[in-house]
């Protein structure tokens, strides 16, 4: 064999493509690339066996040339493969070997959360969760809740009312007005009418009002209304409810300030500030340096409710509240803007635990 020179690489490289072309089968590529390549007998492999026996003043140019040969022949195969490979997958085909890319999974919207977390408390002490109509008539959101026609929030500036009247089922001259309700507070009347006590249920569900748009108001928001009857029941009944519900939802540390205060379907009523859970009652941003964040409303239901409803309000006591869903995810996740809730801007929602 003559000695490895430039035009023997040459030669060499040549005689590869010449047999590589010639392949008919991947198995003939192969058998070609074990006869260049292969670790013993290769045609590379005696060329490297010629370095080492060939004298000291020649081993440079010998082993350079083999190297020569050695890459020349392992580029030609690596670009041999590649063009087989895309050969042998139609244009647009799928190319299963390429890693896969993971699905996006979805998650609850920030309020379902908040409402979940809530129904899930509320469900643990023994509640029932039921939802009543959007759509209400004036008897069931007012006038059973001790809101007679002249109260303020009956008005046509505060109350969305629809322009085809139902009649509502008390069957009353004044229940013909049809409304979407302000308040679950409505849901009270309706499920009292047709369960008798005890009572305990929470109720979550929209309700609206005719606000404009802004940073803390929406015409559409959504609340969970409460409701315990029974005999004997108490403000001590009501209050431990509620502690133990802020403690569970916001924290072991949580304390309730109940502030007097009105509703007409309640007797006393309250409005409950929770212990700032940034700050702890020290002061901040977040609770404008009060150490306290207005939460819900309540008290202990009016006898009224109970007659409207036929209950006998000399045998049974009870509480109700109301507490706002938005409101309490405005202040957990601190957001500024209550339309971002309903704005479906997925790098809003995609912000929160879920
Ligand atoms: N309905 C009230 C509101 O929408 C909240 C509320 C207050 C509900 C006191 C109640 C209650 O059940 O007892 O602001």
């Amino acid at each position: 064999m003559n000695l490895p020179d430039d035009k023997a690489v040459a030669s060499a490289v040549a005689a590869f493509d010449a047999e590589l072309a010639q392949a008919k089968s991947a198995r003939d590529a192969l058998t070609v690339r074990d006869k260049y390549l292969g670790r013993k007998n290769s045609v590379v492999a005696s060329w490297m066996q010629l370095v080492a026996s060939a004298p000291p003043d020649q081993k440079k140019t010998i082993g350079r040339s083999a190297n020569e040969l050695k890459q020349a022949v392992e580029a030609r195969w690596a670009a041999y493969q590649t063009a087989a490979a895309s050969a042998a997958r139609p244009a647009g085909a799928i190319d299963v070997t390429l890693p896969g890319r993971a699905p996006i999974l979805g998650h609850r919207h920030p309020l379902t959360v908040v409402r979940d977390r809530m129904e899930e408390i509320f469900t643990r002490m023994g509640f029932a969760i039921v939802e009543g109509p959007e759509v209400e008539d004036e008897w069931h959101c007012f006038d059973a809740l001790n809101m007679p026609a002249e109260h303020p929030a009956r008005d046509m500036q505060d109350t969305l009312y629809l322009a085809t009247p139902i009649r509502g089922e008390s069957g009353r001259a004044d229940d013909v007005r049809t409304l979407l309700r302000t308040h679950t507070s409505s849901m009270q009347t309706r499920y009292m009418q047709a369960h008798p006590p005890p009572v305990r249920i929470v109720v979550p569900g929209r309700v609206y009002r005719r606000d404009d748009l802004d940073l803390t108001h929406t015409p559409a928001f959504s609340q969970v209304e409460g409701l315990v009857v029974g005999e004997g029941i108490s403000l001590a009944d009501l209050k431990g409810t509620l502690v133990a519900f802020a403690r569970e939802m916001f924290g072991e540390r949580s304390r309730l300030r109940f502030r007097p205060s009105f509703f007409p379907y309640t007797e006393p009523s309250a409005e409950v500030d929770i212990s700032c859970w940034q700050c702890h009652g020290a002061g901040c941003a977040m609770c404008k340096k009060s150490g306290w964040l207005e939460i819900l409303g309540c008290g202990m239901v009016h006898p009224a409710v109970f007659e409207a409803v036929g209950y006998d309000a000399e045998k049974y006591t009870g509480f109700a509240w109301g507490i706002g869903i938005e409101r309490v995810a405005i202040l957990r996740y601190q957001v500024e803007d209550i339309r971002s809730f309903y704005e479906n801007d997925l790098r809003f929602l995609e912000q929160f635990p879920y």
